[in-house]
């Protein structure tokens, strides 16, 4: 058995605001295993971003994490102190953001900004060894002429050596978790495949978990072992990636496939183009979220939220179609 690096179990996450109860994940269970990649994918709004932000409870003031569990390495992250979370965010498990630019600062030099990183969690180590290793660091993501970036500003950059400085930050020490979020989307295609060669070496010389999110079953098909398909703040399906575009068991998953860019298209634009739009989270339906869109929906479908079928090794889907009594009529699974 591989070890599990990350369970997440039956998490719940809600907003309060003044339109009361946003519900953004209502039940995600999933887990993830040492030197796995694990893709997230899912429309705008599926629950992607507040998911992975509750690891390292990096959510707004007016989040509250309701329900469920979440273990990294065996050990509850939901009770730790603040103080305990910081010693793990950054070191144990770190995450990449979208935009860059964003998350550095303006005002301090690029090599600073990654010595501090370093700096911050290993305190026996001089100033002159925590240079040494962000200059290593610096050529293990390939940034080329490393002792003349480390004193050049953000704003010297281009997005995507930003991009690159991001993960060195993320890489400084060394996570056993890291979970990038959508971490190529403002960057063009070329420079995406840089960043996913980048994430797929990591992985397999450091063995590290990552957790990738994205809208793109493109990079997913490219990059991961396994994926976790989001929707209405639930898992849709999850599976082994060859097994969920090869067989795929539910509606959600076929609308996204449909969707998917042709090769040699733009592949920042959103994927849309399943008819309807998303639930409305202050008021989630009864149902299976994505009844109201779905070519396949019954009655059932909007009246009880579907029980997970499994139907393959380690691949299950949450749709009534798949459930034994379902019609075989107008079934694309039976
Ligand atoms: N600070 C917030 N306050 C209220 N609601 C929020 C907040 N952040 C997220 N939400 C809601 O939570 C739900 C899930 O949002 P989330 O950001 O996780 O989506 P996502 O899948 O990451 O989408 P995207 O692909 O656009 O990044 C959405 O309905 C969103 O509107
Ligand atoms: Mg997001």
């Amino acid at each position: 058995m591989k070890k599990m690096v990350l369970e997440i179990d039956n998490l719940k996450v809600s907003f309060f605001n003044s339109n009361g109860e946003v519900q953004a994940v209502r039940g995600v269970t999933f887990g993830v295993n040492e030197g796995e990649i694990l893709g997230i994918v899912g429309e705008s709004g599926s629950g992607k971003s507040v998911t992975s932000m509750s690891i390292l409870r990096l959510l707004a003031e007016s989040a509250k994490l309701k329900e469920g569990s979440i273990k990294f390495e065996g050990k509850e992250l939901t009770t730790l102190t603040k103080k305990e979370m910081q010693s793990i965010r950054g070191k144990d498990i770190s995450m990449i953001f979208q935009d860059p630019m964003s998350s550095l600062n303006p005002l301090h030099t690029i090599g600073n900004q990654v010595a501090e990183m370093i700096a911050v969690h290993n305190t026996n180590l001089s100033k002159k060894e925590v240079k040494q290793r962000v200059l290593q660091l610096f050529e293990k993501i390939r940034i080329p002429e490393p002792e003349k970036r480390y004193n050049m500003y953000p704003h010297q950059f281009s997005g995507g050596m930003r991009q690159r400085i991001m993960i060195a930050i993320a890489l400084a020490n060394a996570p056993r978790l890291l979970i990038a979020d959508e971490p190529t989307t403002a960057l063009d295609v070329t420079i995406q495949d840089q960043i996913l060669k980048l994430l797929r070496d990591l992985q397999k010389d450091s063995n590290t978990s990552i957790v990738f999110i994205t809208h793109d079953l493109g990079v997913v098909a490219e990059l991961c072992h396994r994926v976790v398909v989001l929707y209405g703040g639930l898992v849709m399906e999850e599976g082994l990636v060859d097994d969920i575009f090869e067989n795929p068991k539910h509606p959600y998953t076929l609308g996204l496939m449909a969707s998917m860019p042709e090769v040699n298209q733009d592949k920042s634009i959103r994927l849309q183009s399943i008819k309807g739009s998303p639930p409305d989270m202050t008021n989630p339906p009864l149902g299976c979220p994505f009844a109201p869109r779905c070519n396949y929906a019954r009655k059932m479908c909007a009246a009880e939220l579907p029980p997970y079928v499994e139907v393959g090794n380690k691949h299950r889907s949450m749709c009534w179609l798949l459930t034994q009594g379902a019609p075989s009529e107008h079934n694309p699974f039976k």
